[in-house]
């Protein structure tokens, strides 16, 4: 049988496993169509509210990239809420249902700054009847409603959590699916919660809160409005590891279909998000540096990488890293290593020496311009090979 990325995500059939992530490029029906056209599986729209009060007035600018080396590694934004009502999405919805049957639209709920159960409830039977395919519900936004009790901060509180999450289920047949935050030191408590409350699934990570830097002149942090700036979600590669991690943690401890999102540049990266658990890959970042036309290489790459792997379908890698992730308190003690250089790479460039005496054991030295390690000080943590420019230095087994 041939490889299919065609998929199941929580009762809905994805054509791949490839989502638009609730966010810039979500923010209207008509490019979510240009990306289904492009050959994205689904989109979640920009997050709604019930009442957008202070939607309306977004702050200019709200996003900045945080680069390494002139590469961009992430953005930061304060970026809020789609600014149109609910009746535009709710037609915007039925018109991309109508024309694009076979892509999955996920509605994204949040609430305003108070808390109230017949807003979520009326909010959700709204977009049910609209023909939305599920429900993302935004417990994890990590800036702007954050402040003002909302996304993040209810994502932190697993009773919260249950309660909002049984208000939607409640209300629909359709996948519920609460967007869970990385903000918090219990994430699989957290996953369990939702399932508890009746989640179908659960969507991790959103953007972390940060920082991006401070202009060392006048005193001001970046983004700048008018003088004066706030904290921010920061998201893309920068946050990927932490994604992973919480990806991972929530399959493993719920058992729940996961949608990741953090990271996901590539097919590559998206390999690895469905090895950790996941069975739905969204993106924001990439798409916001590369464009839509991104997904013809995630396609492309992720069926090549099943073809020869020999896996026929998503479920027969999902989750596949899980059982190789331990307490670290159980990772083996006797499994002993040195770093070995290979010579005949090595330019002698003494990056490796620096770091091990500077780090703890001085190890390495240089002879005739080569690096040279002893083996009775090294305590074979790694960070040579890491930091060596031409990879010449190999963990070698004792
Ligand atoms: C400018 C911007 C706006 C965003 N708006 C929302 C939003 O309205 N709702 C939401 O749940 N997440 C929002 N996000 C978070 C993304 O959906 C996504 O979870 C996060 O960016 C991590 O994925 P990425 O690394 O692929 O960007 C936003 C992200 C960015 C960069």
């Amino acid at each position: 049988m041939k490889a299919t990325t065609k998929t199941n995500f929580a009762g809905i059939t994805l054509l791949n496993p490839f989502i638009l992530a609730s966010a810039p490029p979500a923010t209207n029906p008509e490019i979510i169509a240009r990306s289904f056209e492009q050959g994205w599986g689904g989109a979640i729209i920009k997050t709604i509210q019930y009442t957008p009060r202070w939607i309306k007035r977004n702050v200019n600018p709200r996003i900045r990239a945080v680069k390494d080396n002139n590469q961009i590694i992430g953005f930061t934004n304060f970026e809020i809420g789609s600014p149109k009502s609910l009746e535009e999405w709710a037609d915007g919805i039925a018109w991309l249902k109508k024309n694009y049957p076979e892509h999955a639209v996920f509605c994204s709920l949040l609430h305003t700054d108070v808390l109230i159960e017949e807003e979520w409830r009326e909010i959700t039977r709204m977009f049910d009847e609209a023909g939305a395919d599920g429900f993302e519900l935004n417990l994890s936004c990590s800036h702007g409603q954050a402040e003002s009790g909302c996304g993040a901060v209810l994502g932190a509180d697993a009773e919260k959590i249950k309660m909002v999450t049984s208000w939607v289920r409640e209300e629909t047949n359709k996948p519920v699916m609460p967007k869970l935050t990385a903000l918090t030191v219990d994430v699989p408590g957290k996953g369990l919660a939702a399932k508890e409350a009746g989640a179908d699934a659960i969507a991790a990570i959103n953007t972390m809160s940060s920082l991006p830097g401070i202009d060392i002149k006048t005193f001001t942090p970046y983004n700048t409005v008018d003088g004066m700036s706030a904290f921010q979600g920061l998201s893309g590669k920068a946050i990927k590891p932490v994604a992973l991690r919480c990806v991972a943690q929530l399959a493993g401890a719920t058992g729940l279909p996961i949608s990741a999102t953090g990271g996901a540049y590539t097919w590559k990266d998206a390999v690895e998000f469905i090895l950790a658990g996941a069975k739905s890959v969204q993106v924001c970042s990439a798409v916001m540096q590369y464009g839509y036309g991104i997904i013809e290489d995630f396609n492309r790459g992720l069926l090549k990488y099943m073809e020869e792997m020999g896996f026929e379908t998503i479920d027969d890698f999902c989750g596949n890293a899980l059982p190789n992730i331990t307490r670290q308190i159980e990772l083996s003690r006797d499994y002993k290593l040195y770093a070995g250089v290979a010579s005949e790479k090595c330019i002698g460039c003494g990056r490796c020496i620096t770091s091990c005496s500077d780090n703890g054991y001085g190890a390495m030295s240089l002879q005739n311009n080569k690096a040279v390690n002893n083996r009775n000080k090294c305590d074979g943590c790694g960070l040579c090979a890491q930091i060596c420019p031409k990879s010449c230095i190999i963990m070698t087994h004792r």
